[in-house]
């Protein structure tokens, strides 16, 4: 038996710096069931002839039962929850998930599909002993038509390893973030997923042109188009984009891939109060426009405590508050001229105090590992309650010095960051150990206060197990009501992700 998270690294031999924030502490997270006092729903438990089943369609490989090796399918990212599964599945094409689905929900089994295990409120791991259907094995690209830009993959692909493929063709995935070495298009589909060029690329509503998903009773749905346009009816693919695998398993993506830019250069700049920040990304808009691909801010906490405790080089001195400004073009002098305009017409306007433009690849790639560090780094000192919200800008930043009053030194470290250009703030509040009192200062006070700005409690990483009981801050009785009767319509055994994203679910 597995006695600590420890122990399954040198088991693993992780070695990336996520890998090893993941693993960062030696102990494992309680149960979730135990944790958050959730009671088991009336679901079939897994017999040896479930398994003699599973065995007769899939290969020896394709079912682990072994105790060490489910263990980190049991654990999300953030080591908040811990799931007591003992099965994972592993299909290798759609026809396997179906005969899965099929059989579950004939005897009744819960299903928590699974891609990356990146996703941070939980909705990836189990609750109870639901079986792990892993997307790991199904990782084949089908298509690419680099004309129209359409990649048609499997859902167990990886971000990177997409965006390496299509890049080398002459594309660009439409969405990135700090997870994409491990995260999976499937989960990215699946949660709706953001990242740090939502605001030039959109959404992923808009990016994903077709979807094939698999019903809870295993019917294969074919909604897997390639076309830009398709007003035949229903846009059902949207059914399966962010609904965290409640409705269905998303198993093939097609995706629209933007060109990939002749021309990419970062700013990473220090500015002295919030208010500069807003008035920063106004001027962004009108003096960057179209070639504006990221507007990011952190503040001082943030990116001190990431390249402190992860030791990365910082590119300038200390500041309140820092913005990462980043453009894609087509014309390298142009758009570099551009951004360094901004750069001293902004500094002279004291807009920006300090900072520093690059287009070289390797300068690029060390800014954004800060930003895209600061999600990991609090796991490396204790434990991190995170918050994914999305607030009217003006108000953007306001609950973070307002946390800091209310939980005085009750916390290590409160600090914001995120994806200002579209109004998503993450909070972070790093403790040295998870803590009931804490979390009971912190919940449902944020989500009240962002209700009270008309906000949304969960900007882009979902509700999952975490969430639940608070998504009514942000969605309407009459909206609730319609998500549960589309959940009963197309899983009314409620088999699949059971425990997540509806507050009181079927069964
Ligand atoms: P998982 O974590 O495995 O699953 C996420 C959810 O989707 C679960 O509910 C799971 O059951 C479901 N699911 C997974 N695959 C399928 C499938 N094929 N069919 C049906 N359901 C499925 N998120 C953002 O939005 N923006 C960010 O900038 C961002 N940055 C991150 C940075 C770091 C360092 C980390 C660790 C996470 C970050 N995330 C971010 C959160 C996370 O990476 C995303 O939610 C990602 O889309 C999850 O993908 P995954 O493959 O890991 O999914
Ligand atoms: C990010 O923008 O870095 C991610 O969404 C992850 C996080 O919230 O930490
Ligand atoms: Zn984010």
């Amino acid at each position: 038996m597995i006695k600590s998270v420890k122990s399954l690294v040198q088991l693993m031999g992780k070695s990336n710096i996520l890998e090893q924030v993941r693993y960062a502490s030696q102990a494992l997270p309680q149960f979730s069931s135990e944790k958050y006092h959730i009671k088991r729903k009336n679901f079939g438990t897994i017999e040896s002839a479930d398994i003699g089943f599973f065995k007769s369609i899939l290969s020896e490989e394709q079912v682990v039962t072994d105790e060490s090796d489910i263990l980190p399918y049991n654990i999300d990212w953030i080591k908040n929850c811990r799931g007591q599964s003992n099965l994972v599945l592993k299909p290798k094409n759609t026809e396997e998930v179906s005969k899965i689905l099929k059989y579950c929900n004939s005897r009744r089994l819960a299903v928590c599909p699974q891609g990356g295990n990146t996703g941070l409120v939980g909705g990836s791991v189990p609750v109870f002993d639901e079986i792990v259907l892993s997307f790991a094995l199904m990782n084949n690209i089908v298509s690419l038509d680099d004309l129209s830009g359409s990649l048609v993959c499997e859902a167990g692909c990886i971000l990177e390893t997409l965006d390496n493929y299509v890049r080398e063709r002459g594309l660009i995935m439409p969405l990135d973030l700090g997870a994409k070495g491990t995260c999976h298009i499937g989960g990215n589909a699946s949660t709706n997923a953001g990242g740090l060029r939502l605001l030039r690329y959109g959404n992923l509503h808009g990016s994903i042109l077709g979807i094939e998903a698999v019903k809870a009773d295993g019917t294969i749905v074919d909604c897997l188009r390639t076309l830009k346009k398709d007003n035949t009816g229903y846009h059902l693919k949207h059914l399966f984009i962010g609904s965290e695998g409640t409705l269905g398993l998303v198993t093939k993506v097609a995706i629209h891939c933007p060109v990939l830019p002749n021309a990419v250069n970062l700013g990473f700049f220090g500015v002295e109060s919030f208010d500069n920040v807003l008035k920063l990304f106004k001027s962004a808009k009108s003096n960057l426009g179209e070639i504006l691909s990221a507007f990011e801010m952190a503040d001082f906490d943030a990116i001190n405590s990431t390249v402190n405790s992860l030791n990365l080089p910082k590119p300038i001195s200390d500041f309140p508050f820092y913005v990462l400004v980043e453009t894609h073009g087509s014309d390298e002098t142009h758009d570099n001229e551009k951004l360094m305009k901004f750069l001293s017409q902004e500094m002279e306007t004291g807009l920006i105090s300090d900072g520093t433009v690059t287009s070289e690849p390797s300068k690029m790639k060390s800014i954004w590992n800060i930003r895209e560090s600061i999600a990991g780094s609090g796991l490396t000192v204790g434990y991190v309650f995170k918050y994914d919200v999305s607030i009217p800008q003006k108000n953007y930043y306001d609950l973070v010095p307002r946390l800091k009053t209310r939980m005085g030194d009750k916390a290590l470290l409160i600090y914001g960051y995120g994806h200002v250009g579209d109004g998503n703030i993450h909070i972070n509040v790093v403790v040295p150990e998870y803590n009931s009192e804490v979390a009971s200062l912190l919940e449902p006070y944020i989500f009240e206060e962002v209700s009270k700005v008309n906000g949304s409690v969960s900007a882009e990483h979902g509700i999952g197990f975490r969430k639940p009981k608070y998504i009514h801050y942000s969605k309407d009785p009459s909206a609730l009501q319609l998500m549960k009767d589309l959940k009963q319509l197309m899983d009314p055994n409620g088999i699949l992700n059971p425990y997540k994203v509806l507050p009181d679910g079927p069964n």
